[in-house]
């Protein structure tokens, strides 16, 4: 999440050609599979992902097994009825999103046990609205918000979450479980409680009769199917300097990096308006024939644009271009609001960050249409625009002084294979 370099420092990632990049990303992704299963012991190997139908790390580059799911589905009625087994203090709750209570409990324990960076200088913030947005998408299951309370005192110490989605992988239309919000609170950590929280959200995914899973973490597990990089575009550099996300570049001073990501007051493509709900169906058409060329994409229809794209006070910008001439909407682009507690900072307790989304151009230069992004993210005060080298992005990122952070995002699905690891560019799929 942080980016403790001065981005236009840092900026010696190979993007240049395809070739070089995928044969980059391959390497990259086997050596450090590699280089993670030499480095631990047997006993310390990944006990748990490791009995499940994930891609193995010692399948990597075997090209034997077909692509698509790894085991067949079972009859419902054979699936487990009743939630595992947690140690003895807990128990299992279903979350009722709804309720502005528990929707506080939850916003409690995320926003101080959830994702830190790796020098927990920051902590993810996801507000309230966000996280009823993230969680309540259309067919969304209530049995799917999972949380463990302490059954004494009924604090909440533990949450995953799943959602539904169609996900197309390659040729083939999906209908999955994104997998979001895993946090076990600090105090109970190295437990092994997540496996069961991971196992409990399978279960009840499987009474759905749905058999396969997508999400993302931090960390290596088996087996990425793509590994991505977060990039940075500083948008108020004094105080992202100032709390230490990013650096002053080597020769440079505070005055001359102000003016160096410095943006126009106004956006400069005729038609960029916000987008509207009469809107869905004309962005559903764009969004849909963009995300064709991808290996791994969401499939999108009119009441999942609805949810997901239509702008959302703190939670979802997105904007289009309406061709003045012929009323046309020829190119779309989106960001969501997704705020990190700053941790240390005597000066400043909140990093606002806008996070790309989906964007699709048809008529307008993709640069173009993202520089009007900055603009508008710049006058709604957020602090910087971060975006994932996913789909078409590195095309625009380095032009529009993006800098790549230190972290990387990998991507996984559970139960479906894939004979090769995907280039983050081959990816459409963002997850929150
Ligand atoms: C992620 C988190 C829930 C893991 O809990 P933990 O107490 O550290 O780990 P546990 O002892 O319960 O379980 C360890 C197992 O979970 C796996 N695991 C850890 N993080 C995981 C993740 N993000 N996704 C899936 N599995 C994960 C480990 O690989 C290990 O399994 P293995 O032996 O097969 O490798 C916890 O560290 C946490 O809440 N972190 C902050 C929030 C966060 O990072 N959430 C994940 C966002 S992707």
């Amino acid at each position: 999440m942080a980016d403790k370099d001065a981005p236009t420092e840092n900026n010696n990632t190979s993007i240049d050609s395809n070739a070089q990049s995928e044969n980059d990303n391959e390497m990259s992704i086997d050596a450090l599979a590699r280089k993670v299963q030499e480095s631990l012991s047997l006993s310390k190997r990944h006990k748990f992902w490791e009995t499940q139908p994930v891609g193995q790390f010692k399948d990597l580059g075997d090209t034997n097994f077909p692509e698509g799911p790894i085991e067949p589905p079972t009859p419902i009625s054979q699936v487990k009825q009743e939630p595992y087994n947690l140690p003895g203090p807990y128990e299992w709750i279903t979350c009722d999103v709804d309720s502005e209570e528990v929707c506080s409990e939850i916003y409690t324990l995320l926003t101080n046990n959830y994702v830190e960076d790796d020098e927990n200088m920051f902590r993810f913030n996801y507000s309230k609205e966000f996280l009823r947005w993230a969680l309540r998408p259309p067919g969304y299951f209530k049995s799917w918000h999972i949380g463990v309370r302490v059954k004494t005192s009924k604090k909440l110490v533990a949450f995953i979450t799943g959602i539904p989605a169609k996900i197309r992988v390659r040729d083939a239309v999906v209908v999955m479980a994104e997998v979001n919000f895993l946090c076990v609170h600090k105090k109970l950590r190295s437990k092994r409680l997540a496996p069961v929280m991971i196992k409990e959200v399978t279960r009840r995914v499987h009474l759905e009769n749905i058999w396969q899973a997508a999400y993302t973490a931090g960390v290596v597990l088996p087996t990425p199917i793509t590994t991505c990089q977060y990039w940075h575009r500083s948008l108020n550099p004094k105080k992202l300097i100032d709390v230490g996300f990013s650096r002053l570049g080597a020769r440079m001073t505070m005055s001359r990096t102000i003016k160096l990501y410095k943006l126009p007051e106004k956006t400069v493509t005729p038609g960029f308006r916000k987008m509207e709900p009469h809107d869905v169906p004309a962005v559903t058409r764009l969004l849909k024939n963009y995300l064709k060329q991808f290996a791994v994409a969401p499939d999108f229809d009119e009441d999942d644009v609805e949810h997901w794209l239509l702008p959302r006070e703190n939670v979802m910008d997105s904007f289009l271009v309406e061709s003045p001439e012929n009323h046309q909407i020829t190119d779309f682009c989106s960001f969501y609001t997704l705020p990190s507690s700053i941790l240390g900072s005597p000066n400043h307790s909140t990093l606002k960050a806008a996070y790309s989304y989906y964007n699709v151009t048809t008529k307008t230069h993709l640069l173009q249409l993202m520089n009007d992004a900055l603009i508008v993210a710049k006058k709604n005060e957020f602090d910087v625009f971060n975006a994932l080298d996913v789909m078409q992005n590195e095309t625009f990122l380095k032009e529009l002084k993006f800098g790549p952070g230190d972290g990387k995002l990998h991507y996984y699905l559970y139960n479906y294979r894939l004979n090769h690891v995907l280039k983050a560019s081959e990816l459409g799929l963002v997850l929150l």
